[in-house]
């Protein structure tokens, strides 16, 4: 497996690739891998050519209170988990690799962007947006692989794809929770045992969620309002936000009648958790 650190190494790699005919296939990541990452690298070996996984801690999609710093890295580990499922080239770049000093060329997607986490996290998308448009562009990969546990960047991602008209498809694969249901996430190493157990409510309320729509509750406040008190039960959990929205335009919606995203973001303890639903017709 190729390790490479520099934009114009992964290029002419590509190039390479692109040459002899090889679809590529790209895995974005923030690194600290774990079995979520790892279904998509599956993915993505088993429907390309190549397989390109990113390893970037990405700067400008962390506001100025969130946890750039601390945010777990472990990239020894990382390359020893792509090279086991037969990545082609680990994409390590330093910062300023990515961002020139005077770097100004931002991209984002509006309405899809507002609401949910947009609202606490107002330069998250914009962040995502740019850093995945340049992995784009650097890889030429064939496809690109997300997770549905972030489903609102999988929808903004896919979105701004479409809008944009980017030669790429976007795959969106399914959330790997651990045995007792919580959603695998690099954050979830910042819990103590007691919040790790306190964890599950996510899980517990969007199940009982789930249930109440597929089994044909139309009345989204009913709904949401179950999720809420089943979470307040929890004396460690604090909601950030229980919304259901159309998977569309992720704009909030009374009835349940089309295609929707029940998503959560719950603090427990400091450790803001999201995790959430998709019932499609
Ligand atoms: O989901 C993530 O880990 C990140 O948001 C992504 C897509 C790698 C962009 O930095």
């Amino acid at each position: 497996m190729l390790v490479a650190e520099k934009i114009a190494d992964v290029k002419a790699n590509v190039k390479v690739w692109k040459k002899e005919g090889k679809t590529i296939g790209l895995v974005p990541t923030m690194g600290y891998l774990h079995e979520g990452h790892a279904s998509l690298i599956q993915r993505a070996r088993e429907e390309n050519d190549i397989v390109i996984v990113s390893d970037f801690v990405n700067p400008i999609q962390f506001g100025p209170k969130e946890d750039l710093a601390t945010y777990p890295r472990d990239f020894e580990a990382d390359c020893k988990l792509c090279e086991s499922l037969g990545a082609d080239l680990i994409f390590h770049p330093e910062p300023s690799e990515m961002y020139e000093d005077n770097f100004c060329s931002y991209v984002g997607v509006n309405t899809l962007s507002e609401n949910l986490c947009g609202k606490s996290r107002p330069i998250h998308f914009n962040g995502v947006c740019t850093v995945v448009t340049k992995l784009f562009m650097i890889s030429e990969a064939d496809r690109a692989y997300f997770g549905q546990k972030d489903a609102q960047q999988l929808a903004i991602v896919s979105r701004m794809v479409r809008d944009l008209n980017y030669n790429i498809e976007i795959i969106g694969c399914p959330i790997i929770r651990e045995e007792d249901g919580l959603a695998k996430s690099s954050r979830n190493t910042y819990l103590n045992p007691e919040e790790r157990q306190a964890a599950l409510i996510l899980h517990k309320a969007l199940t009982r969620g789930e249930e109440m729509v597929r089994t044909g509750e139309k009345d989204a406040t009913k709904v949401k309002a179950e999720i809420t008190s089943i979470i307040e039960s929890e004396p460690k959990a604090k909601i950030d936000y229980v919304e259901i929205v159309d998977w569309n335009q992720l704009q909030p919606i009374d009835t349940i009648d089309q295609d929707i995203l029940c998503a959560i973001a719950v603090y427990i303890g400091k450790v803001r958790l999201i995790d959430n639903f998709i019932v499609t017709e």
